[in-house]
């Protein structure tokens, strides 16, 4: 039976954490120009309903490297956009291709496309979850510490990325503290599940207000955009929500050890986080950016087939 990639709730911990292995090998081999053609023959659609730099160009890019070929599909380009059913589009697609990739708004549409698509369907981010990222983030966790014995404090909204955090460090045992501004807490039904998960891994999730209590203890400070995609309308509105959870050099001292920053990009500087943090020595936001060919490559081999 396909499987599809939708969140990090739907894995074991035991195939995300040899998805992490694989990726880091498969990062090992290409800085040796070894490659594998290990999906070769086989054909990727990828769907975008909102932009996309580095999930396109590692989807993209990865595919190619796997003997692949990837179709880039904007939806202002194929009939979805012109109002072509979700279900009629799976169907359709799944007759071509044996995978399909979507970035797109709610995650009830990517449930939908998954039900109707014959083949694997992964998430290249909805509203409410971004996997493929985590994934990234997590090899990059392991890269620096080898292994995840760890917190991450998530400064900021609730949003796809902070759900996503909270799912995969419940899997992962990692111990997460997400500050959010009152009313952009991550929504309780996730935070619900990933405590369910976390009696079973020993992680420690917990929901605060203050950033500082958050970063209490930190290895890791996480941020991400104020304003979504989509949520372009209150950007200004969230300037003023959002101005006390900017990461900057205060509260990145504040965890009274040495602390690695991470972000998800794109970023928005001198808002979620400064110049100096953004450009330090500790960010290491390329590192992530790169392992999400790594990360995403490893998805599609577990997914789509091949080793
Ligand atoms: N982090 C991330 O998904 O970046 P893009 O929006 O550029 O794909
Ligand atoms: N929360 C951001 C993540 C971008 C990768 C967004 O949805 O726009």
């Amino acid at each position: 039976m396909k499987k599809d990639f939708l969140t990090l709730r739907d894995w074991s911990a035991e195939d995300l954490k040899e998805m992490i292995q694989t990726a880091v090998r498969l990062k090992a081999e290409n800085k040796n120009n070894v490659r594998h053609h290990h999906l070769e023959g086989k054909k990727l659609a990828m769907i975008f309903e909102k932009p996309s730099t580095r999930t396109r160009v590692s989807f993209e890019t990865g595919m190619y490297e796997l003997g692949g070929y990837p179709l880039y599909l904007s939806s202002n380009d194929i009939q979805l956009g012109r109002g072509e059913t979700i279900k009629d589009t799976a169907r359709t697609l799944s007759r071509y291709v044996d995978g399909i990739m979507i970035r797109t708004k709610g995650h009830e549409i990517i449930e939908e496309l998954a039900q109707y698509a014959s083949v694997p369907v992964i998430n290249g981010l909805t509203d409410d979850f971004h996997p493929c990222q985590v994934m990234a983030d997590l090899q990059t966790i392991y890269e620096y510490k080898g292994h995840y014995n760890v917190k991450v404090a998530f400064i900021g909204d609730g949003n796809n990325m902070a759900q996503s955090w909270l799912y995969g460090a419940a899997k992962f045992g990692i111990d997460i503290s997400v500050a959010s501004p009152e009313g952009y807490e991550c929504k309780k039904h996730v935070y619900d599940e990933a405590r369910k998960t976390a009696e079973t891994t020993g992680a420690k999730i917990e929901l605060v207000r203050d950033p500082y209590d958050a970063v209490k203890g930190a290895d890791f400070i996480y941020t991400d955009v104020w304003a979504s995609m989509g949520q372009e309308a209150e950007k200004e509105a969230r300037k003023k929500i959002f101005k006390d959870y900017q990461v900057n050099a205060a509260l990145m001292a504040a965890t009274g050890k040495e602390t690695l920053f991470m972000h998800c990009l794109p970023a928005y500087r001198g808002l979620e986080v400064t110049e100096d943090v953004l450009e330090g020595s500790m960010s290491i936001i390329w590192d992530e950016a790169e392992n999400r060919l790594h990360a995403q490559k490893a998805i599609m081999l577990k997914v789509m087939g091949g080793k």
